[in-house]
């Protein structure tokens, strides 16, 4: 598709329609492109924007294993093609050191899970709105070239299908072990804004749901399912 509202709001409706697991739906660019916790997802030309409709009949805690295993097939496809050190942040962003490279957001219906995966690929930073520039890279800004969006798409749904047969096959130890070797939050002196207020300490790991463990000051772990790390300090650092 060209321009768009919502690649995940055109597969959601595809979805109750009928289409099935695997219809993949691509947008040039949106005009609504939507970020997790209702926020707004800024979707320019040369980007990447796909939803992918899922029917896992698994249940609802298994979410956060979607988005992590959507991020893996993102990193791994980005790394492969680029060399470039893509990493992950809990939950769901795709990063270059501290800067946001894209990010996903799964959203669930019944029995069906639509995956939503932005990747700022040929875009240029100016077009991004001047408080949000220092946060955000993009392929072509860390590159300097463009690179070819439909092989960085074939390699990721090659990936994707990979993965979701992994997760399907309940190899979710892999899966977390994978990620937790590319994702910068764990080892780092967090602060996490959840809806049940702030924790503070350290992020150890990655559970079998997705969700963050954190050592408190206290000693005690704290199981984190949804948040935003809004401050990290490496170890090294404090
Ligand atoms: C986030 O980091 O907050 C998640 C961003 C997800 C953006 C993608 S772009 C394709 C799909 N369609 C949307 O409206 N959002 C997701």
């Amino acid at each position: 598709m060209g321009e768009i509202g919502s690649s995940n709001d055109e597969a959601r409706r595809l979805a109750q329609l009928g289409y099935g697991e695997g219809t993949v739906v691509i947008a040039s660019s949106q005009l609504k492109g939507k970020g997790r916790l209702g926020r707004r997802w800024i979707s320019p030309p040369g980007g990447l924007y796909l939803s992918i409709i899922l029917k896992p009949y698994s249940s609802p805690s298994k979410l956060p294993l979607i988005t992590i295993f959507s991020l893996l097939s993102a990193v791994r496809t980005l790394r492969g093609l680029t060399k470039l050190d893509v990493g992950v942040k809990w939950p769901n962003d795709i990063v270059i050191a501290d800067k946001k490279l894209g990010g996903i957001l799964c959203e669930a219906a019944k029995n069906t899970v639509v995956v939503g995966i932005g990747i700022n690929l040929n875009v240029n930073i100016s077009l991004f709105p001047k408080a949000l520039k220092k946060q955000v890279t993009s392929i072509k800004f860390e590159l300097g070239l463009n690179v070819n969006r439909d092989k960085v798409l074939r390699i990721f749904l090659e990936e994707f299908d990979k993965l979701y047969r992994d997760f399907l096959g309940k190899k979710h130890d892999d899966i977390i072990k994978e990620w937790s070797g590319l994702c910068q939050t764990l080892g780092s002196r967090v602060k996490i804004e959840t809806t049940r207020g702030e924790v503070h300490g350290i992020a150890e790991s990655i559970g079998e749901k997705g969700e963050l463990r954190v050592r408190c000051s206290d000693g005690k772990i704290k199981k984190v399912f949804s948040g935003d790390v809004v401050k990290v300090n490496t170890m090294e650092n404090i």
